[in-house]
């Protein structure tokens, strides 16, 4: 196989507009050109914590995109192998090699693919995930062909590797911001670890209803904890004032929305990353948590649709962990008075009923991350 021409490989890391499932997208539109077997090209993300292998990106022509799924690696023998040595894996006929042993070769068989190339990628030495190569042919990947697709496989590690440093040094300068200032006597570690798991909960439940992709879903998870972050520019006497807030104080209170954002763009100014893809995630959940549906909410007083949706799930994950934990004013909630009164914000118009229907539903989930996540006294 000649080596596919994109049209110009430059614009791929140029066009920062682009998401990284639409690089992946147009990296699968080349390769078709002179490779017409290739029916998906998919990234599974490793996660070294929980040693998780999850769903990422996809570009599928044939067979069902498979999104929102996850295994742990070192359940998957050949997989955790591949990681481990760096060496690839070639699947001929997909039926006649794989036995339905494991999650992960249980969910192969069902796509209808028949021969595979799977490729483990690296950051620094670090596992970072597999790329796999999948058609509905078998034995669709010769030796030259696979040659190929090795060389596109450096290209979508670059892209990878290149997006994750961005979304990580955005989180990392704003955690380092929030270490610094009183914001940590404030709000604790453990109410951004909660709300973060509950966001992702949130957005699983929502994502076929409202169209979110794995991608999507990730940076919500990451970027979720930030969004009180311009908290860090209201001054201690203020943010630390134990009793009531007075109305000139809640004015300034409020007035942590728009220093966040201000923050925030800052950061991604300061990384020349005011383009990156994604980052409208970040600027959306810190400038719309405080918006309510009927417009009763600030800075803006946005309605319905107009509020985006991931600030719309982070408001009502941070609002389920306020109700749920111990405030210096107020016992913690059982979870289900923190629905109840959820329910009644529904009512009253205010909040997102999808999200708290999501909540409702998953409520054990939550219950589960918040014990596991409880508050160091
Ligand atoms: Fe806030
Ligand atoms: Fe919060």
């Amino acid at each position: 196989m000649p080596l596919p021409q994109l049209n110009n490989p430059q614009n791929i890391f140029l066009e920062s507009s682009n998401s990284t499932s639409d690089k992946l997208r147009i990296i699968h539109d080349s390769l078709m050109k002179n490779f017409n077997d290739l029916d998906r090209i998919a990234v599974a993300m490793y996660d070294e914590k929980s040693d998780m292998l999850k769903t990422f990106i996809n570009s599928t022509r044939q067979g069902y995109p498979i999104e929102k799924y996850e295994f742990k690696l070192s359940d998957c023998y050949t997989l955790n192998r591949l990681a481990k040595e760096g060496v690839y894996r070639v699947i001929d006929d997909i039926p006649d090699s794989i036995i339905a042993s494991s999650p992960h070769s249980d969910w192969l068989l069902k796509q209808g693919y028949y021969s595979s190339f799977t490729v483990p990628i690296y950051d620094n030495g670090h596992f970072l995930g597999m790329i796999f190569f999948d058609s509905v042919k078998s034995a669709a990947f010769s030796s030259k062909i696979q040659r190929d697709l090795l060389m596109y496989s450096s290209l979508i590690n670059m892209i990878i590797s290149e997006e994750i440093s961005a979304v990580r040094s955005i989180v990392t300068s704003a955690k380092v911001a929030r270490e610094i200032s009183n914001l940590r006597d404030f709000e604790t570690g453990a109410h951004l670890e909660r709300m973060a798991r509950f966001a992702r909960i949130i957005a699983l439940e929502l994502a076929e209803s409202h169209n979110l992709s794995d991608e999507f879903i990730e940076h919500l998870y990451l970027f979720a904890p930030l969004h009180d972050i311009g908290k860090i520019g209201i001054p201690d006497k203020i943010l630390l004032k134990p009793g009531k807030f007075d109305e000139a104080e809640i004015t300034i209170m409020k007035g942590h929305v728009t220093k966040g954002v201000e923050l925030v763009e800052k950061i991604l100014g300061g990384f020349a990353l005011t383009h990156l893809p994604d980052s409208i995630i970040l600027k959306n959940i810190i400038g719309c948590h405080h918006e309510f549906l009927d417009g009763s909410g600030y800075p803006h007083g946005l309605r319905g649709d107009e509020i985006p949706i991931e600030a719309r799930i982070v408001t009502a994950s941070d609002i389920y962990d306020a109700l749920t934990s111990v405030r210096p004013y107020k016992k913690a909630w059982s979870p289900d008075s923190a629905i109840d009164e959820l329910t009644s914000m529904v009512r009253q118009g205010k909040l997102d009923p999808d999200c708290i229907q999501a909540i409702r539903k998953r409520l054990p989930d939550l219950v589960d991350i918040t014990s596991k996540f409880a508050e160091i006294k």
